[in-house]
């Protein structure tokens, strides 16, 4: 499962051409990359080591495409309206390409994996020269330095090696929160989803270079970790010894310093006591738990694939709620999954109420080519899914508006994030990854503070700074 070092090294060496071939090119001047995310965290830390490649190869960044010498989107195929956004702004660089027809424009990520996709790339954007799948993504220099150095267009694709490529280096993005993947891939097959056909099956990295990689994190100042896979609660399967989540978390958490961990996603399916257990007992796990529930009805549950019932779902929740009583609970939920009836989505609103989650992530169902739901009945008119929608949101805003004002009065320890919008306002958030806005000076940011929380809008909360003493 893992691969010969070797392919690393191959493609270091291709880093090397690229940076003698830019040289040459731009006459001794740094070339400049431009790369767009879209999609969720996992494509965030794909983009990171790419940016770590291509730093490698001598390139610095640029927010604005027009001084770009490298362009490059890394795409989500998760629903219609993602990939309906990356065509919209793909089309609208050909007039970048006419400007500056030495740039360089490359596609990647989960749409690339997809043939119908690729295809219409290739057929309709003849100014993208290099599109990659995720599948490719530690052949990127070699890709690179062909698309560079070949007249031609390089279309890579559906290269499922099911390996894991280590020694890949990662330019992250932020200084105080970062990624950290320990897995890639899904085997769940939930029958709306796209996930599994574009990022393949599940393979997790090993133990020591996640528990190296954490540690480097934690020295370099990293105050916020979120160790990232589809469903982290399957890591470990087709490891030697077979280790699982839990074990990984106690060996992060055993590793001293001032930090936080996060990990995303857990699959309510595999989401056991014993994971609950270790949060409960950790010194540095977040006190959230974000556990996507997806339906409210079984009937749904069962059509989705999902594996889990309602009363299953709710029994984890009220474990956790025991054992870590300020748990904060996140999820997501889908609307209008076809054939969801008004007695389903009903469902779907008591168990939101039962729960009292801090916050959701809502989507309106999107039919993904090739999935099975794709070809499932589906009755019920899009008036009608936006208005369960709207439905949702106004019961979900009253529970969070209600969840914040509780926490009013309190002291929260809260992680500075960032200069909220306002000038002289911070904004940070709580281990249950509710944000807080509070009167401070920037010099905060990347610390732990003590916030006396005042009021709540919506929510948001807003406080004071517990000045320390001495
Ligand atoms: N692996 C994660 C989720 C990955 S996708 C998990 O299982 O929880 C993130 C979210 O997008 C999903 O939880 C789901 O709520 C939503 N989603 C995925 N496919 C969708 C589709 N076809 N239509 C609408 N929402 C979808
Ligand atoms: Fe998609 Fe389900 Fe896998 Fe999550 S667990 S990525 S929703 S198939
Ligand atoms: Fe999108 Fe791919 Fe993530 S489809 S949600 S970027 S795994």
């Amino acid at each position: 499962m893992y691969a010969d070092d070797t392919t690393i090294v191959s493609q270091e060496e291709y880093l090397h051409l690229v940076a003698e071939l830019m040289t040459i090119r731009k006459r001794g001047e740094v070339p400049l990359a431009y790369i767009r995310t879209y999609g969720c965290q996992q494509n965030v830390a794909d983009s990171e080591r790419i940016k770590g490649m291509l730093h490698q190869a001598g390139f610095c960044f640029t927010d604005t495409p027009d001084d770009a010498d490298f362009i490059l989107f890394n795409t989500c195929a998760v629903r219609e309206h993602a990939e309906d956004r990356v065509f919209g702004n793909v089309g609208a660089l050909k007039n970048l390409k006419r400007r500056h027809p030495g740039i360089l424009i490359a596609l990647c990520g989960c749409m690339m994996e997809q043939e119908h996709v690729a295809d219409r790339i290739r057929d309709s954007f003849p100014f993208v020269s290099l599109v990659f799948g995720t599948h490719c993504l530690h052949e990127f220099p070699a890709l690179l330095y062909r698309a560079l150095v070949d007249g031609s267009r390089v279309f890579v694709r559906d290269n499922d090696d099911r390996l894991v490529h280590e020694g890949i280096p990662a330019l992250r993005d932020g200084r105080v929160k970062g990624w950290l993947p320990i897995m890639y891939g899904c085997d769940n097959f939930c029958t709306y989803c796209i996930v599994p056909y574009v990022r393949g099956r599940e393979r997790s990295r090993k133990p020591s270079v996640i528990l190296a990689e954490a540690r480097e994190m934690i020295a370099m100042g990293y105050k916020d970790i979120t160790l990232l896979g589809q469903n982290v609660n399957s890591y470990g399967k087709g490891l030697p010894d077979r280790p699982t989540f839990s074990s990984l978390i106690r060996q992060i958490d055993a590793i001293d310093g001032d930090y936080w961990l996060r990990f995303m996603t857990s699959h309510p399916k595999d989401c056991t006591r014993e994971l609950i257990d270790t949060i409960a007992d950790s010194r540095h796990i977040s006190l959230h738990l974000h556990l996507p529930f997806q339906s409210g009805s079984d009937r749904i549950l069962r059509l989705m694939n999902r594996r889990y019932t309602r009363d299953k779902y709710l029994d984890i929740v009220n474990y956790a709620k025991a054992r870590i009583p300020r748990v904060s609970l996140t999820s997501d939920v889908i609307v209008g999954f076809p054939g969801e009836t008004e007695e389903d989505f009903e469902d779907t609103l008591s168990l939101i109420r039962e729960v009292g989650f801090t916050s959701l992530f809502t989507f309106i169902y999107s039919k993904r080519r090739g999935t099975p739901a794709a070809k499932m009945d589906d009755p019920v008119t899009d008036e009608e899914k936006g208005a369960r929608f709207r439905r949702l949101l106004e019961v979900q805003e009253e529970i969070a508006a209600v969840r914040c004002a509780s926490m009013v009065g309190t002291t929260e320890r809260v992680l500075v994030e960032e200069p909220s919008r306002t000038a002289g306002v911070l904004c940070g958030r709580t281990s249950g990854n509710i944000i807080v806005e509070f009167t401070g000076s920037p010099e905060l940011i990347g610390t732990f503070r003590d916030v006396h929380i005042t009021s709540a809008r919506n929510w948001i909360l807003k406080g004071e700074l517990i000045e320390k003493e001495g």
